[in-house]
């Protein structure tokens, strides 16, 4: 009696699930994604040599020491979350679509580069390889990539069908250094949050774009806690009110949140405006947040200090990789802490590959997307 009202409680609580959420129950029931390929837009949070192709100069040792042996183009220890996305789909690490000697681009392309905005800078120190320029790329890719697969067998091997531009993932990880940008020009929070909205227009710009060249499936990374990373806990004036308990400095996070905020709204949007396109907004502010904030309950030490690097508070007044004269002899003083696989943040910017394998891990089941779908059902279009 009391074991059939149970199951009378539960399949009512399921019901009222599977009412609510019809579409997500349809989506859930689908068959899973098999994308042939991938194509990344970003910055060096999912750079796999664009930067080191275009200025033609590696990123330095000891980066790729844990898992390439030696550098491959990140600025990480080892892979990316672009790369163990990428190797959940059976497919290679993508090739920088900048780098023209030894690339293969049947399994996508990646368009990003370090440093990367999504608008047009005009300060010289910054990048030239904003979204508006990977979206050029893309756009010059597409059309190329069919004229050389046209020309015969050794090309089909290294292009994409044209099919597989629509059945392909697209993904995005950029907005950190548009915020950042901001700050270094001496802005206020309330001037950086200002500008806001022109970026993610034209962030949305470049969707519609991927959109009406066939694309169809898009993941979309919001922005992490940059006020957690050395490289502006160290080079921007903070006080002592402005760090947070965890000691990250709350106005670059609450900008951060702010462009999540409206990030999500234009995704939102886009969903209305897109009607075939599955959009899938990724909360990795959250993920990298909560990693920081209780690192040692999941198995990590020193959160804020950079793995690779030498010197001050951050362990970042030597920068990773690099290297003093000292009697005529070059010596690296930006070299690793013994155990990058127990550390998150790896050069004052970028995370380690156990932090990113961290990140993937929680990105992959969909309990921080929205809507909250896995990555494997990224394809089907869910609309609540
Ligand atoms: C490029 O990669 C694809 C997929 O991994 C593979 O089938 C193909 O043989 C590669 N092309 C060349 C020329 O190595
Ligand atoms: C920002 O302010 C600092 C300190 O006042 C100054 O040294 C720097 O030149 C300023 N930067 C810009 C881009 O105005």
């Amino acid at each position: 009696m009391a074991c059939r009202f149970l199951r009378l409680v539960v399949l009512s609580a399921l019901l009222a699930v599977i009412t609510s959420f019809p579409s997500l129950v349809l989506a859930l029931t689908q068959t899973q994604c098999e994308f042939p390929a991938i194509f990344n837009f970003g910055d060096s949070n999912s750079d796999t040599g664009g930067f080191a192709a275009a200025f033609g100069q590696q990123v330095p040792p000891p980066n790729g020491e844990t898992y390439f042996r030696a550098p491959a183009g990140r600025y990480s220890d080892g892979r990316l979350i672009i790369d163990f996305i990428a190797g959940s789909f059976g497919l290679s690490y993508l090739s920088p679509y900048l780098n023209s000697v030894g690339s293969n681009f049947t399994g996508g392309a990646n368009f990003a580069f370090a440093g990367a905005t999504i608008r047009q800078q005009t300060t010289s120190s910054s990048t030239p390889f904003s979204l508006f320029i990977q979206n050029n790329e893309f756009n010059d890719f597409h059309p190329r990539s069919q004229m050389a697969r046209r020309k015969g067998i050794v090309w089909q091997e290294l292009m994409p069908k044209e099919e597989d531009f629509s059945r392909a993932l697209y993904t995005f990880d950029i907005g950190q250094y548009d915020l950042t940008v901001g700050y270094f020009l001496n802005m206020s929070t309330d001037q950086v949050k200002a500008y806001v909205p022109d970026v993610l227009n034209q962030f949305a710009t470049y969707i519609e774009n991927i959109y009406l060249q066939g694309g169809r499936s898009f993941w979309i990374h919001n922005t992490g806690p940059a006020g957690c990373l050395p490289y502006l806990l160290d080079q921007l004036l903070i006080t002592a009110e402005q760090v947070d308990k965890v000691g990250c400095a709350t106005p670059f996070n609450e900008v951060a949140q702010y462009f999540n905020q409206r990030l999500k709204e234009v995704v939102a949007q886009l969903r209305k405006d897109l009607p075939l396109a599955a959009i899938t907004y990724v909360d990795v502010y959250s993920i990298k947040y909560s990693l920081i904030s209780q690192a040692s309950k999941y198995g990590f030490k020193r959160p804020l200090v950079a793995c690779c690097g030498y010197g001050g508070k951050y362990n970042y007044n030597i920068q990773c990789g690099m290297k003093i004269i000292k009697d005529g002899k070059q010596i690296l003083m930006g070299k690793s802490c013994k155990d990058p696989s127990v550390r998150i943040i790896w050069d004052g910017i970028h995370f380690t590959e156990a932090a990113n394998k961290w990140v993937y891990d929680r990105i992959v089941d969909g309990s921080y997307s929205d809507p909250p779908i896995p990555l494997k059902m990224a394809c089907h279009r869910f609309v609540n």
